[in-house]
């Protein structure tokens, strides 16, 4: 029995020296010192053994035992600190390595094309202003030359709070009746950017929220060739000097004579392309001279005062400048588009 513990002894501690992994440690531990362990099998062959050899081999497998115990302890302990140091060591900073710079942002597209627009428009001296995205259905609407159940207002579908009478504007056109109010009656030229929202079919045209830029100039002697003057400027600024303009009648309620302006399809040059839908035209914005109803609305007596007013999408002439065939990019939140005008 004697021998038997001393050669099992002797075993475990050359075994229990070469481990290196706490799994392994875990199943030397099983193997020598578990319930079902070689220690715990020598310990239950004692009482087999004749009295008189008994305390003797009860001492030794104790020493064994004892001896087995610490071994094992000072091996874990020598484990948990390898794997310590090695940790430190994986994570330790290499001060001599070059630093990671941070990702830096960078102004969103449409910023950028506001941007732009503002710059053009600061040259010919018109201010920036703001209004409200929260509108009430008079200055929206009203206000405009656009009364209740006028058929007009199928032009913009609205978003209606739970408030009665407010909505999110439709367009940057209630601005002109802010601006006006503003201002004593003094000439003037502003623009005014913002957001718009429609509960429109979201395509690859259309959003819901998207910007506009509205423009407006209040005057004595403001007639439609200072409208065709400043609109043709700008479009030939925004899209290359080469470009065509060109005005077409159209109808909104609070501009009379109302226009739209097209630019010649910068893709087919004017031969007519997908693009353009074989136009050879693309269209960039609405504008007019400001309806007297809105004029007087706004505090101006139209027997004295004229004016023009427009109104522009900026996402829409962004995508005709860089190609872009989708809307849907720009509140996307994808960076691999995004990216692309840093
Ligand atoms: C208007 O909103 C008029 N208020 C513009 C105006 C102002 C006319 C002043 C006369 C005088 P319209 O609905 O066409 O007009 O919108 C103007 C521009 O906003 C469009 O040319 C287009 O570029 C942009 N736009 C309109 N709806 C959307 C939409 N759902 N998504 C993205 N852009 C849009």
């Amino acid at each position: 029995m004697l021998a038997e513990l001393y050669a099992m002894q002797e075993a475990a501690q050359r075994e229990l020296g070469a481990i290196e992994s706490p799994e392994a440690l875990e199943a030397w531990r099983q193997a020598y010192l578990g319930k079902k362990g070689a220690l715990t099998t020598l310990l239950r062959g004692i009482g087999a053994l004749p009295a008189e050899e008994r305390p003797e081999a009860g001492r030794v497998a104790n020493e064994v035992k004892q001896a087995l115990e610490t071994t094992y302890a000072e091996r874990e302990e020598a484990l948990r600190q390898a794997a310590a140091a090695r940790d430190l060591s994986a994570s330790a900073i290499d001060v001599r390595l070059p630093g990671r710079a941070p990702a830096l942002g960078h102004l969103h597209i449409s910023t950028q094309t506001l941007r732009e627009i503002y710059a053009i428009f600061a040259r010919m001296g018109f201010d920036v202003l703001t209004s409200p995205e929260v509108e009430d259905d008079v200055t929206n609407f009203q206000l405009l030359n656009i009364p209740p159940d006028h058929p007009a207002r199928d032009m913009w579908s609205t978003f209606y709070l739970t408030r009665p009478g407010l909505l999110l504007r439709t367009h940057t056109s209630p601005g002109q009746v802010h601006a006006m109010r503003k201002f004593p009656p003094e000439p003037f030229r502003v623009i005014l950017p913002g957001k718009c929202y429609r509960y429109e079919q979201v395509t690859t045209r259309s959003e819901e929220q998207f910007h506009q830029v509205e423009g407006m100039a209040v005057g004595r002697n403001i007639t439609m060739a200072d409208l065709k003057g400043v609109l043709a400027h700008f479009a030939r600024e925004m899209f290359g000097a080469e470009r065509d303009v060109r005005f077409r009648p159209s109808y909104f309620p609070f501009t009379e004579p109302s226009a739209e302006v097209d630019i010649s399809c910068s893709l087919c040059g004017g031969k007519g392309c997908q693009l353009c839908k074989y136009s050879g035209w693309i269209e960039i914005l609405g504008c007019g001279m400001v309806h007297p109803v809105v004029l007087r609305n706004g505090g101006y007596d139209p027997d004295e005062y004229s004016g023009f007013a427009f109104g522009m999408g900026p996402e829409r002439m962004c995508m005709r400048k860089h190609s872009i065939t989708d809307i849907r990019l720009f509140f996307g939140n994808d960076l691999r588009f995004l990216q692309q005008f840093s």
